[in-house]
């Protein structure tokens, strides 16, 4: 059998949780809440097929725009993702990463993120990075004003500035050379990046599904590794065939 190539680090926009709910004449939250349940089902899977990272965009800095009442509900979602799932995570050596604007957090949210942090930092397993709060372009020019700050300081040299070097600002820099995704999956049959990791993504190859992220099986996940493994990366340089 020959051997597929994998990706090292898949992220998934999941999108598509309130109008599986709506499909099902459900309030928008049981949409978030099953989408939580499905994230536990395809990050272990994604685990025990030998991904080494996953990035999840679980909330934008744009979704601040929603209503309250489901933009508390999604910020309680930690809590109660981490409080369920926090003993298979353990045993699967899955360790906890956020990225995003977290200081922005209500209190008792980032609490319990930083805790799930700190406890799964041992882990060797697959790192499970959620981006949350987090937007692009406002991490982008957050890294430009911490690099001026280094460049006032006079820590760094303009002359040395360069695509590596300004992504070591990114807030997705913490992934190390995990920090951009070999393959970006957004479900729901949207084909946008809804201002996630503009940056990162500049060669990740891109498959967009209809399925809502509820209703994204381990079938699925297989299929879309199995797409990937079809792709020719080039970089800009030319395929292995000359
Ligand atoms: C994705 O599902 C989850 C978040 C953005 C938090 P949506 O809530 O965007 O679901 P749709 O796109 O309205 O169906
Ligand atoms: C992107 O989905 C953000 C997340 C999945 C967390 P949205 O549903 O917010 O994106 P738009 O508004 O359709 O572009
Ligand atoms: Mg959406």
């Amino acid at each position: 059998m020959v051997k597929l190539s994998l990706p090292e680090h898949v992220a998934i926009i999941m999108d598509g949780n309130g109008r599986w709910a709506k499909k099902r004449g459900l309030p928008r939250i049981a949409g978030h809440k099953a989408g939580m349940n499905n994230l536990q089902t395809i990050a272990t899977a994604a685990s025990n097929l030998g991904i080494k990272a996953l990035t999840v965009y679980a909330f934008s800095t744009e979704n601040w725009k929603r209503p309250s009442s489901e933009v508390n509900f999604l910020m309680r979602l930690p809590i109660d993702f981490f409080d369920t799932f926090m003993p298979n995570l353990m045993q699967n050596q899955v360790r906890i990463m956020i990225t995003g604007f977290i200081e922005q957090l209500p209190a008792k949210t980032l609490a319990v993120c930083q805790r799930a942090i700190e406890q799964t930092k041992n882990n060797q397993g697959m790192i499970l990075n959620f981006a949350f709060n987090y937007g692009a372009q406002s991490d982008i020019i957050n890294a430009v004003k911490l690099y001026c700050q280094d460049l006032q300081q006079q820590k760094v040299q303009l002359a040395q500035l360069n695509e590596q070097t300004f992504s070591s600002y990114l807030k997705s820099a913490q992934l190390a050379d995990l920090q951009n995704p070999d393959l970006l999956i957004r479900t729901s049959g949207e084909q946008r990046l809804s201002n996630f990791y503009l940056w990162e993504l500049a060669y990740a190859e891109m498959i967009f599904v209809d399925e809502y992220w509820p209703d994204y099986s381990v079938v699925d996940l297989k299929r879309d590794l199995q797409r990937y493994s079809q792709r020719d990366r080039r970089f800009g340089g030319l395929d292995k065939k000359g």
